[in-house]
């Protein structure tokens, strides 16, 4: 791919880094409904295990990123850990990752504090999870639990993450056993998703009474609808359930989070699957890094003058060198929206470090690898890249 030598310069206080998610990277997450399903004989085809023990390693995980060029990293607090049993909150985990908090800032990384990405403590979901009544209140009593760990030094909080996702497997739950489809997403759980909204409502309000600089916000899953000819209507009518209503929902906070991979092109009947001649990655995804601008644009185009921040974007690769082009194509549609006027705040890849894909390791996301035996961590030729952009404070632009 070509790139032009005259990069966009980055814009000053744009965050700059890379995102992980608890219990895809810390390992014995005992006490989570994920732990627990995938020890039943549900479809979960291989269980997490001690992932990259960063409960452990997150010092090096972060000495790392500090010092390939990284101003910003990303992480989830885990809600199994921080309340094990209903009301019994662990004054050692909440100290743990205040511990977390500290060591990022520092190694002169500002952290992002993700409060929920996927899971929940088991007695949560054996209770009947976001649709019982109580829910929403005992999410955010744990949320003001959390405030001796966000502190006045966390900038940035996202209360959940792709609660779009938490819908759309809140409905393959009600569905059972039933086949997803071979292309687009379930329906999401309607129960689910007002749930998730007032959730999210609730969990603004309390982390703003923590700081009075705090900014709030939640990142949602942008599948970059599509229509062909003669599908706007069926697009736009896709879209709704499954990307806007939770776009609209953020139109009251201080940031939205683009988190964006991949396209779905929609026909006046329905979702496709990739083109025959597409490219694929690990995960099956067509790879397309456009995806990212059209994310950033249709998500400005809902929330209006949001501020914009990409919290997730990247490739399932073997080959790092696609990583590279992967992502220069997408930072080049990230400029290209910044010179457009969009209000974009920072770019945070998906992922860190290689990890725990949701069942299975084997689609690896991560600028950094881990040996499975010993836990080693060896940054990759595309993380000395993308913290060399970092440091050279300039983006690519495509090439006219
Ligand atoms: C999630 C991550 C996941 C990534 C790649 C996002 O949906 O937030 O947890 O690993 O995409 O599938």
């Amino acid at each position: 791919m070509n790139v032009a030598s005259n990069g966009l310069r980055i814009p000053d206080g744009f965050l700059w880094g890379a995102s992980t998610a608890a219990h895809q990277i810390e390992g014995n997450n005992l006490n989570s409904d994920w732990w627990q399903m995938e020890h039943s004989d549900g479809p979960i085809a291989e269980p997490s295990g001690d992932a990259a023990d960063s409960y452990h390693r997150w010092r090096e995980d972060m000495d790392l990123l500090a010092g390939l060029g990284f101003t910003d990293y990303r992480f989830s607090i885990e809600w199994a850990r921080i309340e094990p049993a209903p009301g019994a909150f662990s004054r050692a985990e909440i100290a743990h990752y205040r511990r977390m908090v500290e060591g990022a800032v520092e190694r002169g990384l500002r952290p992002m504090i993700t409060l929920h990405h996927f899971t929940v403590p088991r007695w949560f979901a054996e209770r009947g999870g976001w649709t019982v009544d109580g829910a929403v209140d005992l999410f955010e009593r744990y949320v003001r639990a959390t405030a001796p760990i966000i502190g006045t030094d966390v900038r940035h909080v996202c209360t959940l993450n792709e609660p779009n996702m938490v819908a759309v497997a809140g409905a393959v739950r009600e569905l059972g056993a039933e086949a997803p489809p071979t292309a687009g997403l379930p329906l999401p759980d309607k129960a689910t998703t007002d749930a998730l909204i007032e959730a999210h409502r609730r969990a603004r309000a309390a982390v703003r009474t923590i700081s009075a600089d705090i900014q709030v916000g939640w990142s949602v899953a942008n599948q970059v609808y599509q229509a062909l000819p003669g599908a706007e209507a069926m697009a736009a009518a896709y879209r709704w359930p499954r990307e806007d209503v939770f776009l609209e929902a953020a139109r009251d906070d201080d940031w939205i989070g683009v988190q964006s991979y991949t396209r779905t092109r929609i026909a006046p009947d329905g979702p496709l699957p990739p083109p025959d001649d597409a490219e694929r990655t690990l995960t099956g995804w067509e790879y397309y890094p456009q995806a990212l601008g059209h994310a950033l644009r249709h998500t400005a185009q809902v929330v209006g003058d949001v501020p914009l921040i990409v919290t997730e974007n990247g490739i399932a690769t073997d080959d790092d060198s696609r990583r590279i082009d992967y992502t220069t194509g997408a930072l080049q549609q990230l400029a290209a929206a910044i010179e457009d006027g969009l209000d974009v705040r920072g770019y945070l890849h998906w992922s860190a470090l290689d990890n725990y894909e949701w069942g299975s390791y084997r689609p690896t996301f991560g600028l950094i690898s881990v040996v499975p035996d010993t836990f080693e961590r060896i940054p990759k030729p595309s993380a000395v890249w993308l913290g060399g952009l970092s440091r050279s404070r300039m983006l690519p632009r495509a090439s006219s």
